[in-house]
C-alpha cells in the first residue's frame, strides 16, 4: 500500500458505512467492504441507488468515474491494499476492539484507520493497540453520501492526513482540539434530543408539533448560519456582547431540564413511537430517505447561489472539479456532462424547459473560456453577449439522469459566432438541440465589435477543429 492508492477499506456495511462507501467510489475512489450480513449487499445497494441520483446533482460539473466496489470476504482482504480505512461497526467497543486489532494485524503501517463512532475517545479505540496514532475518530452523518462534516480527533499528524483525503472526497473536515465523550456534534444534538424527550412526556407538544418548531423555525436558521452568528444578529446592533448580557440570566431559569432525562418507560417510547407513526407512517424508510435527499440537494444548491456555507463548500469543489477535466480534443467538443438536480424538475416530472436554457448558456460559457475570453479579458471590458436561440427539446429527461452536450460551430467569423449544442442522455440519445447567436461586445459601449487578435487566431482554430453544418446544410 501506499498513499497514493485510491482504494478505502469499508468496515461495517449498514446505515453509515454504506454512506461511506457511496461517498468514497462517487469521488471516484475504489472500495473494498466487508460486512459478515449476507443482506449487506442489497442494503449496500440501495444506498448507492440514492447516492448516484442525489450527490452528482450538487455539483455544476462531472464527478470523476465511480470507482469499483469489491465485496470482501473478510477484513484482512478489504483492508489489505487500502490506504483508508473507516470502521463503522456497531457502538460497541468490544467489537471494535476486536475490528481494529484485525484491520491491523493485515493494513499497511500507515493506512489511516477511521472510526465512525458517534461517541468513544480515540484513547479508548486504541486502547489495545500498538499503532495507536493511526487509529481515529472520523464521525460522519447521516446520509454521508451528502452532509459534507466529519468530525475528526486523534492525533495531530495523522489529521493532517485524513483532512487532506476527506478534502478530495468533497467533505468538510473539522478537527476538534480535544478528546471528550460524543465529540461536538453528539454533545449538541444529545440536548436537544433530552428536551425534546421531555416536551414529550410532559405533554407540552408533540413529536410533529416539536419538528415543525424546528423545520419552521431554528432549524432553517442553524443550517446557514449556525448557532454563534445567527444570535450575534439576534443581539442587534450592540452584537454578541448585548445577546449574552440580555438572554444569560435565562440560562440560570428553568427553562431546561439540563441533564435529567427521562425513564424511557413502555409508555413513553409507545407515546413517541405512535405520535412518530401518526406524522410519519405514511411514508416507507426508503421513501422518507428519498424526500430527505432531495431537500438537503435543494437546500445545498441554494446556498450554493449565495456562496455560503455548504453551498460555499460545492462552489469551491465545482472549481476543483472542473480543473481537473482532461483537455478537450476529440472529434467532438464536450461543453456539460452533469446530471439533473432535483430543483431543475417541475410539475410535470422532468426537466424544466427554462434548464435548458441555463444547459446551452452553460455550454457556451465553456466555449466562451476555451477561446481565451477567460476572467482576465472580461475584466479588460470585452465579451459575447447571446443575441438569439432556437431550442428543440426532443426527449424528456428527469431528476438524477446524467446527461452531455456537444458543441459544435456553424459560423465563427469576426465578432460573429453561431453555435450547434446537441444535449444528449448518457447513453447517446439526443434529448434537445440548440443553435445560439452570439456577438462579441464591447462592455462599455454595449456594441458590437471585433475581438482580439489572439481570440480571432483561437477561434478559428476552433471553427477548423468543430465546424458543424445546421439542418439546412449550412456551415
Ligand atoms: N446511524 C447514525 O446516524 C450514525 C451517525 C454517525 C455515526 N454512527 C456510528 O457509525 C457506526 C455504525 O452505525 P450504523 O448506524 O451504521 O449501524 P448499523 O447497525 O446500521 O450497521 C452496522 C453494520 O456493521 C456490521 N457488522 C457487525 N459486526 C461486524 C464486524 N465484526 N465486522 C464488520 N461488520 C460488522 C453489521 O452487519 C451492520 O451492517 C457506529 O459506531 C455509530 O455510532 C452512526
Amino acid at each position: 500500500m501506499s498513499n497514493q492508492t485510491k482504494i478505502a477499506a469499508i468496515i461495517g456495511g449498514g446505515v453509515i458505512g454504506g454512506g461511506w462507501v457511496a461517498r468514497f467510489l462517487l469521488a471516484g475512489w475504489d472500495v473494498n467492504l466487508f460486512d459478515p450480513d449476507p443482506e449487506a449487499p442489497r442494503k449496500v445497494g440501495e444506498v448507492l441507488d440514492h447516492a448516484r441520483r442525489s450527490l452528482p446533482a450538487l455539483y455544476d460539473v462531472k464527478l470523476p468515474d465511480e470507482g469499483q466496489l469489491t465485496f470482501a470476504s473478510s477484513i484482512k482482504e478489504a483492508v489489505s491494499d487500502a490506504s483508508w480505512i473507516q470502521e463503522s461497526v456497531p457502538e460497541r467497543l468490544d467489537i471494535k476492539h476486536w475490528t481494529f486489532a484485525e484491520i491491523q494485524a493485515h493494513c499497511a503501517q500507515d493506512a489511516l484507520i477511521g472510526s465512525s463512532t458517534s461517541g468513544f475517545k480515540p484513547s479508548e479505540l486504541s486502547s489495545e493497540s500498538e499503532n495507536k496514532s493511526a487509529i481515529f475518530v472520523a464521525h460522519p452523518f447521516n446520509p454521508v453520501y451528502l452532509v459534507p462534516v466529519v468530525e475528526l480527533v486523534g492525533d495531530a499528524d495523522t489529521l493532517d492526513r485524513a483532512s487532506d483525503i476527506l478534502d478530495q472526497i468533497l467533505m468538510k473536515p473539522i478537527k476538534v482540539k480535544k478528546e471528550i465523550d460524543a465529540h461536538v456534534a453528539d454533545r449538541l444534538l444529545e440536548a436537544v434530543w433530552r428536551e425534546a424527550l421531555w416536551l414529550v412526556n410532559d405533554d407540552i407538544a408533540t413529536t410533529e408539533e416539536i419538528d415543525d418548531i424546528i423545520r419552521y423555525g431554528f432549524g432553517l436558521r442553524w443550517a446557514q448560519m449556525g448557532l454563534f452568528e445567527t444570535y450575534r444578529i439576534a443581539g442587534g446592533e450592540a452584537g454578541m456582547a448585548h445577546f449574552i448580557e440580555q438572554f444569560g440570566p435565562c440560562l440560570k431559569w428553568p427553562w431546561t431540564k439540563l441533564m435529567d432525562v427521562p425513564d424511557l418507560t413502555d409508555e413513553l417510547v409507545d407515546k413517541i413511537a405512535s405520535q412518530s407513526d401518526k406524522q410519519s407512517g405514511k411514508h416507507s424508510i426508503r421513501a422518507l430517505e428519498q424526500i430527505r435527499d432531495n431537500n438537503l440537494v435543494a437546500m445545498m444548491r441554494a446556498l450554493k447561489t449565495q456562496n455560503w456555507g455548504a453551498g460555499a463548500l460545492l462552489n469551491y469543489a465545482d472549481k476543483q472539479l472542473k480543473s481537473a477535466i482532461p483537455s478537450n480534443a476529440g472529434e467532438q467538443l464536450e461543453t456539460v456532462r452533469r446530471v439533473v438536480p432535483v430543483d431543475w424538475t417541475d410539475y410535470n416530472g422532468h426537466m424544466n424547459e427554462g434548464r435548458y436554457g441555463q444547459v446551452f448558456s452553460d455550454a457556451a460559457d465553456f466555449i466562451i473560456e476555451f477561446i481565451g475570453a477567460d476572467e482576465d479579458y472580461i475584466k479588460s471590458g470585452l465579451s459575447y453577449f447571446t443575441a438569439e436561440t432556437n431550442t428543440n427539446f426532443l426527449q424528456e429527461c428527469h431528476a438524477g439522469d446524467e446527461f452531455y452536450v456537444q458543441t459544435g460551430v456553424l459560423l465563427a467569423e469576426g465578432k460573429k459566432l453561431k453555435l450547434l449544442h446537441e444535449m444528449k442522455s448518457a447513453d447517446g440519445e439526443t434529448l434537445a438541440t440548440c443553435t445560439q447567436f452570439l456577438l462579441h461586445v464591447d462592455l462599455n459601449t454595449r456594441k458590437s465589435c471585433p475581438p482580439e487578435a489572439h481570440i480571432l487566431k483561437n477561434l478559428e482554430a476552433l471553427r477548423s477543429n468543430y465546424a458543424v453544418a445546421d439542418e439546412q446544410g449550412e456551415a
